[in-house]
């Protein structure tokens, strides 16, 4: 039994959705075989959809927040977690149907866990959290469809500031690739997406045609879009012959509004990534990575918050203002 502890609660009541820091009990926590002593979380734009009304993230109140974790072991049930082991989780129910990380504990299922690789702090592995992770797989999708440093390929990150795109910048510049380039709305954000590895930048008037063809010149072999609706809709047609675009996220739309052509008459491929669901037995090769060739932490937009400030973040994410990566820091 656990004394009581400090965790963010979202409410609602009467279709009005709110959150703040309440003092709990373990018998708030959902069930698992891993208590969790919560060092960092971090806020990515699926927390923001939590703790708003109709967000479509959290299905039954109250729930603690919080899709990503990291922390060390405190009990476990199972032989494979051990006390005192660091570990982290990101996706699963975590935050959605299950309490999540914005809790100085959390109980979690021993298979969501994924331990902390050597080389990476447990501040380190928020700072990659759900979005660094979901940029990495990214990047492998468009690698497994060719894309390589051999040919130099024209690689166009999508909502660039945020934190998927600005991770995925850094881990392209870091993996060598020369020629990418950064789709921001956000102007006074140039220097800092040059300064972690963007070769140019590319504005949204650049991607909008006069008038919305089926096919336009070809302008990028890899795209990797973060933003859906009108930008994906907008990039694919596009994409150069035999080309590639991951796609990841929502923030500017579910929508997407193509025609079948970039895909028949050049061979375009749509790759989907989901980094909820990925296979825990492949995760950890991969969060190897970020303490290795992918290391990009030091480097990496980080805003640092505790559990109480939560709010210019939230609004920032909803706005489409908020830039790099938020982590909090729980204890
Ligand atoms: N599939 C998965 O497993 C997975 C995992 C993580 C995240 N995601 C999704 O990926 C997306 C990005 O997540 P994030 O945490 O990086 O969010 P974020 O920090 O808010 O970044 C999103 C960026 O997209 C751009 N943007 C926002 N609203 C836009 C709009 N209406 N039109 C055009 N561009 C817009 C902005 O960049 P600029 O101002 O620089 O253009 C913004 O910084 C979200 O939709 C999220 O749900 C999916």
């Amino acid at each position: 039994m656990l004394k009581q502890f400090d965790a963010v609660v979202v409410r609602e009541q009467d279709g009005a959705v709110s959150y703040s820091v309440e003092v709990v009990t373990d018998e708030q926590l959902s069930p698992g075989e891993v208590i969790i002593k919560v060092a960092y979380s971090s806020i990515n734009y699926k927390d923001m959809l939590a703790v708003k009304a109709n967000g479509g993230v959290i299905r039954n109140y109250p729930m603690i927040p919080g899709i990503d974790l990291s922390g060390t072991v405190i009990s476990s049930e199972t032989s494979d977690l051990q006390a005192g082991q660091k570990v982290l989780v990101t996706g699963f129910q975590m935050g959605m149907g299950h309490t999540g990380g914005l809790s100085e504990y959390a109980r979690v299922p021993a298979e969501w866990i994924v331990p902390l690789p050597d080389g990476l702090s447990l501040r380190d592995a928020m700072i990659v959290g759900t979005a660094g992770f979901t940029a990495g797989l990214s990047i492998m999708a468009l690698e497994k469809m060719g894309m390589n440093m051999r040919n130099n390929p024209n690689i166009l990150v999508t909502g660039a500031s945020g934190g998927v795109g600005s991770i995925a910048i850094q881990l392209l510049h870091k993996c060598g690739y020369t020629n990418i380039a950064a789709l921001s709305r956000k102007s006074a954000e140039e220097a800092r997406l040059k300064s972690i590895g963007a070769t140019y930048i590319v504005t949204p008037n650049d991607i909008f045609p006069d008038k919305p063809k089926p096919l336009v010149k070809q302008k990028f072999h890899y795209v990797l879009d973060t933003v859906g609706g009108d930008v994906a809709s907008a990039l694919i047609p596009q994409i150069h012959y035999g080309g590639s675009m991951s796609m990841c996220g929502n923030a500017g739309g579910i929508k997407l509004d193509t025609t079948v052509l970039p895909f028949i008459l050049r061979g375009v491929n749509v790759l989907g990534v989901d980094s909820v669901n990925f296979p825990i037995a492949e995760r950890f090769s991969i969060w190897s990575r970020f303490a290795g060739e992918w290391h990009i932490m030091d480097d990496a937009l980080v805003s640092e918050i505790d559990m109480g400030e939560l709010k210019q973040t939230f609004e920032a994410l909803n706005n489409g203002t908020h830039t790099g990566r938020t982590i909090v820091k729980i204890s």
